[in-house]
């Protein structure tokens, strides 16, 4: 028996649950369907657990897209200030804990259950543990073949997400039903995703694990300052996470580990007045202790400031401010926060997200093509995407 809907929503995560909720309360029957056993597991984990939900800063220009314009209708028309105003509406206390990151003071559990709570208002259908079989569309109705017999809708949104970790449920089925309905994607990679090194460099760099260090990390032409994390396996942290998504393998990368400090002046002057000093010591005064110790080393020990030429200041300063070495690539979808890439947006109504050669076809959240920086943009993209195709129907 074929059952009918207004509106089928393929994902419950949180860009599947939001557009559920708000087209289930403006009267519409609404089916929501997902492989996982229970909804949005990308925001349980997310924010360390406490979801960074929003960023008071959001702009289009924080997103990347081969269409940078793109994202502007739907945030400009569901921005942060929406999202807001549901969280507070179920008393949900939060705080910012920088450069515009909103996350819950509790946990994350309680924007899950306010989204389930939105969605129970519209008499929403969440179908869990249910696989996705054939999506066909015909006479102007889309049908999704699962358990129990086929179901159908004039209306089909694909809200399932990216590639990154396939452990927590991600597939690459959006893209599949993409290319089924002759919609381009723009090629998926890992984003927000720590680098790692070469074997050499990994083995030079292990004792730096755990060290934190105030820095500007450059990559594709963009620059994130914010704490780098030197780890066992490679570079993490905010500045590597966001510089990640704009690398392209093989390219290299630039690292600024001393971004307020003019190496060179800071170290002819002490050669001056401290001959007898280590160079270690005094790179000590404005780098973590394990790092300057690292670069103030000579291969066969340590260096006194007075036996190094201007020359060799010069290649010092330039290791510690600029940096650059090719990394050799990234820990992939494994342990990325988002795909960077995926439904090519040219094939989409940026007002609506209504594919433009299949009326009633929508994709939504982190499988279209629109990516954003860490902290709490993505999420907003997901809310806002899913907004503009809710309003619509
Ligand atoms: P999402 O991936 O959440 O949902 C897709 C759903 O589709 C899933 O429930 C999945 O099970 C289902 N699905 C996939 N394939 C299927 C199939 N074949 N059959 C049936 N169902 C299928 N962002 C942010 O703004 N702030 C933050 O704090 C964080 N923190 C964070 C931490 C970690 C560890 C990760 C991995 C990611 C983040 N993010 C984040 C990113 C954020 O989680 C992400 O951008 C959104 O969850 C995307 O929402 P979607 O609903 O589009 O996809």
């Amino acid at each position: 028996m074929t059952q009918a809907y207004d509106v089928i929503i393929l994902g419950a995560g949180g860009a599947g649950l939001m557009c559920a909720g708000l087209t289930g309360q403006s009267g519409k029957r609404v089916l929501v369907i997902d492989h996982a056993k229970k909804a949005a597991e990308k925001v349980r984990i997310s924010g360390g657990g406490r979801c960074n939900f929003t960023n008071l800063n959001t702009s289009y220009d924080r997103f990347l897209s081969q269409n940078a314009q793109f994202s502007r209708n739907a945030l400009a028309a569901y921005g942060p200030g929406d999202f807001i105003a549901l969280v507070e509406k179920y008393g949900i206390t939060y705080h910012e804990k920088t450069l515009g990151q909103l996350f819950c003071d509790g946990s994350s559990q309680q924007i899950i259950d306010m989204l389930l709570r939105e969605c129970d208002k519209g008499d929403v259908e969440i179908r869990l543990q249910t696989e996705i079989g054939n999506v066909q569309f015909d006479a102007g109705f889309y049908s999704v073949d699962i358990e129990n017999g086929p179901v159908t809708a004039p209306r089909l949104v694909v809200a399932t997400g990216g590639k990154s970790i396939p452990k927590m449920g991600a597939s690459g089925i959006g893209y599949q039903i993409a290319n089924q309905f002759e919609l381009a994607i723009i090629e998926p990679r890992a984003g927000l995703v720590p680098f790692t090194l070469s074997p050499e460099m990994k083995e030079k760099f292990a004792p730096l694990s755990g060290v934190a260090v105030d820095a500007c990390v450059t990559a594709g032409g963009m620059s994130f300052r914010e704490a780098l994390l030197f780890t066992h396996r490679g570079l993490s942290g905010p500045a590597a996470l966001q510089a990640s998504s704009y690398w392209h393998e093989g390219a290299p990368i630039e690292i600024n580990l001393a971004p307020d400090v003019n190496v060179y002046e800071v170290l002819i002057n002490e050669r001056a007045a401290k001959p007898k000093s280590e160079l270690a010591t005094q790179l000590g005064h404005f780098l973590p202790k394990r790092l300057a110790a690292l670069f103030g080393a000579s291969e066969d020990g340590k260096r006194r400031m007075a036996d190094l030429s201007n020359k060799s200041i010069e290649i010092i300063a330039q290791k510690i401010s600029r940096w650059r070495f090719t990394p050799n690539g990234t820990e992939g979808f494994r342990t990325a926060e988002v795909t960077v890439g995926g439904v090519d947006t040219a094939g989409l109504n940026p007002k609506t997200l209504e594919a433009r050669n299949h009326p009633g076809l929508y994709f939504i959240g982190e499988v279209v093509d629109v990516t954003g920086w860490l902290g709490g943009y993505n999420f907003q993209w997901a809310w806002a995407s899913a907004a503009a195709a809710a309003r619509s129907f």
